[in-house]
């Protein structure tokens, strides 16, 4: 029996169809899933905190209210995620607990601090423009409730990616003092932007079955050129310069020739010993304990509800 379903499972992933909850799936195809959409749920959540940072300091009443709008986005990305990986078998609270301590990864790209309103340009142009690059190709994961819910995400991402630029392009027409703040933010988001696509492909033990299962369409390494390569025009129309002295298009081996990326800060990062690693999972754990009484009362009024209709 075991066959015939492994058989069947192999036919639909074959036929680019997709699996959906109640089928049958190898276990390592399930852990696997919940893995990746826990850590992208995390990395949504946690996501949060780096431009959490500006709303009560934004410039105007319009960034405010675009910022605004993009957290809470983010917050929704997440819930919408943390859905898709419960389908998996897991429950909310026991991802929520293995990020609370410290044993779950989420995005690198979170841990880095946003000293300066050019920050937030910076992240939706670079750190949202490289997650669209990441999550368009999903849409198409072989698993039904992740690949639906990367449809309704990547169209909000656009809006994150877009309100980032324009920030970035009102600071570069501005003074001289804004326009260093912009170069600044970028300098210090482009590398770490480049890192979000993962290890290079020799270095990726997940890669191989995420791709023979279409959960991954694109290798990490084809992702992060396509991206320098949607990044090169838009650096060019904001008149930022993207800091790497190598960068370069190599006609003959058709790809971007850049200068070696620092593995080793992505792995200290990763290990937990980024700048701000400590500060966001402190935050995280605060927001859990402050916000206990909320699941408490929530609970208790469905015991009520639910006593109220058996009664
Ligand atoms: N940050 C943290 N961990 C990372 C990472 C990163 N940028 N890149 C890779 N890793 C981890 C992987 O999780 C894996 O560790 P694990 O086996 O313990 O999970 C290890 O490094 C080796 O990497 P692999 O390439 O083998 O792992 P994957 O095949 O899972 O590829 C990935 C990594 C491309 C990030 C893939 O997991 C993925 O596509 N994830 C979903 C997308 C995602 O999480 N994006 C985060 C972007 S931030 C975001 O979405 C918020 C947006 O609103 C800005």
């Amino acid at each position: 029996a075991e066959a015939e379903a492994q058989a069947r499972f192999d036919e639909i992933i074959a036929a680019d169809s997709r699996i959906e909850p109640r089928d049958w799936m190898p276990e390592a195809y399930r852990k696997t899933l919940i893995r990746q959409i826990a850590q992208h749920a995390h990395s949504e959540i946690i996501g949060m905190q780096p431009e959490g940072n500006w709303i009560t300091r934004a410039p105007s009443l319009k960034r405010k209210a675009i910022l605004l709008a993009k957290v809470q986005d983010e917050a929704g990305h997440g819930l919408y995620l943390y859905s898709a990986a419960q389908t998996l078998g897991i429950t909310r609270e026991e991802m929520t607990q293995q990020l609370i301590d410290g044993k779950a990864k989420y995005s690198s790209i979170f841990n880095y601090p946003t000293p300066t309103w050019a920050d937030m340009g910076a992240i939706g142009w670079l750190v949202d423009g490289a997650a669209i690059c990441n999550q368009v190709p999903l849409c198409r994961a072989s698993y039904g409730p992740y690949g639906r819910a990367m449809v309704r995400i990547c169209k909000e991402e656009s809006f994150h990616q877009r309100q980032g630029f324009e920030i970035l392009l009102t600071l570069m027409r501005g003074t001289e003092a804004q326009q260093r703040m912009a170069q600044d933010a970028v300098n210090r988001w482009y590398w770490p932007s480049l890192m979000m696509f993962g290890p290079p492909d020799d270095e990726s033990p997940n890669s191989a079955r995420s791709t023979a299962w279409k959960i991954k369409r694109f290798s990490n390494d084809d992702l992060r050129q396509r991206f320098i390569g949607m990044l090169v025009p838009q650096a060019e129309a904001l008149g930022v310069t993207l800091p790497d002295p190598e960068l370069r298009w190599d006609a003959e081996n058709e790809r971007w020739h850049t200068s070696e990326i620092d593995w080793s800060e992505f792995y200290e990062v990763l290990a937990g010993r980024g700048p701000m690693n400590a500060v966001r999972l402190q935050n995280r754990r605060d927001a859990h304990e402050s916000g206990a009484w909320v699941r408490e009362a929530a609970a208790a009024y469905a015991r009520t509800q639910a006593a109220r209709s058996d009664g």
